[in-house]
């Protein structure tokens, strides 16, 4: 019998429509958020384990160090806990536990527009005493959407593992301003934030030397495949990543080994490749805590806290809706 009940919406945006465009602009490019098919969504769990893939480690030292003071910010005892984009939720459990040791009555609704990511936080995180966990497939914003016709309490939003760093500067300051407005006053965001650091460091995290960062981009390519139809050979692309310091983003491109035409079952047409020309599949954006504090403030919400890890490469922010802002 199945323990919680998984509630599943529709997507906004098909994946055949999203590629569709990718695939005829120039440059070509497809949203990352793509990547979290069943497959790639294990392989993203063992990027989180390797030793290279850094953020997933100093986040989870953000919790064990801090996870006490976090939870005391919280003022009332009972508490919704949302989550976009929660993955596997092994590191979120750190904090639910600590919620319970605080006597918070807790429900606990991850969203993510992987299933096979939600089936795999259920096995980390169940309903227990004090905690119930309502799980929803579905895009943020969709989600978020349901979860407040549900939620009657305080809410605490957490966007962790540095997602907030796959959107461009314009996308999250919107994005943060839309998820304040379906909030109320009071409620707080955790949010993770890598910071900018040794770029040999972010090389080794987006270009591993185990090549499962190429495996994961390169999955992309095999959903096309599955999903639509299509013909990518997977040895002739290859994954590229470097940092651009100008725009202080991690960029994630596959390239095509040799000029080629890929056919998509599902359009019954051909897409033309140059020699080297790539496809960009992810920005990973690292910040300064100066421009944390400014993208707080640009999107009307109140930074309460910085909460680091031991080497302060990484930052969880805790920022809080202001009583104002809902009177505009
Ligand atoms: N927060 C987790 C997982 C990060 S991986 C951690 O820190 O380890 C990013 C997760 O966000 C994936 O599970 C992916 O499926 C989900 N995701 C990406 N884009 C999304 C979107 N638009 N809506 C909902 N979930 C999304
Ligand atoms: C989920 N997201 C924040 C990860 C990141 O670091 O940008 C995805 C990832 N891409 C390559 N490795 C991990």
């Amino acid at each position: 019998m199945e323990m919680n009940k998984i509630e599943k919406l529709e997507q906004d945006v098909p994946f055949k429509v999203d590629v569709y465009k990718g695939l005829t602009s120039s440059p070509k490019e497809i949203s990352s958020k793509y990547f979290y098919d069943d497959e790639g969504s294990l392989i993203f769990q063992e990027i989180t384990r390797m030793k290279e893939y850094y953020p997933t480690r100093l986040e989870m030292d953000v919790f064990t160090r801090n996870k006490s003071d976090i939870v005391k910010r919280i003022e009332n005892d009972r508490i919704d806990v949302v989550e976009l984009g929660a993955g596997d939720g092994h590191k979120t459990k750190v904090l639910l536990e600590e919620m319970s040791k605080q006597k918070k009555r807790t429900k606990f609704f991850p969203i993510d527009i992987s299933e096979k990511a939600i089936r795999e936080l259920l096995k980390n995180i169940q309903s227990g005493p004090g905690l119930e966990v309502l799980p929803v497939v579905g895009d943020f914003f969709h989600g978020l959407g349901k979860v407040v016709e549900e939620s009657l309490n305080q809410k605490l939003v957490l966007f962790l593992g540095s997602n907030i760093g796959n959107f461009g500067p314009g996308e999250r300051i919107s994005f943060l301003k839309g998820l304040k407005d379906s909030l109320n006053p009071g409620d707080m965001i955790l949010i993770g934030l890598d910071l900018k650091k040794d770029i040999q460091k972010l090389m080794d995290a987006y270009s591993d030397p185990h090549g499962v960062t190429e495996r994961f981009n390169l999955n992309l390519l095999k959903r096309i495949n599955r999903e639509l139809g299509g013909n990518f050979k997977l040895n002739q692309f290859y994954h590229h990543a470097f940092y651009n310091p100008r725009k202080g983003a991690m960029e994630s491109s596959l390239l095509s080994l040799k000029e080629q035409e890929v056919y998509i079952e599902e359009y019954g047409t051909s897409f033309h490749f140059d020699e080297f020309e790539p496809i960009l599949l992810e920005h990973s954006y690292k910040f300064t805590l100066s421009e944390i504090q400014n993208m707080a403030h640009l999107s009307g919400l109140d930074l309460v806290e910085n909460f680091f890890d031991s080497s302060k490469g990484y930052v969880n922010s805790l920022w809080k809706v202001k009583a104002e802002s809902h009177l505009h």
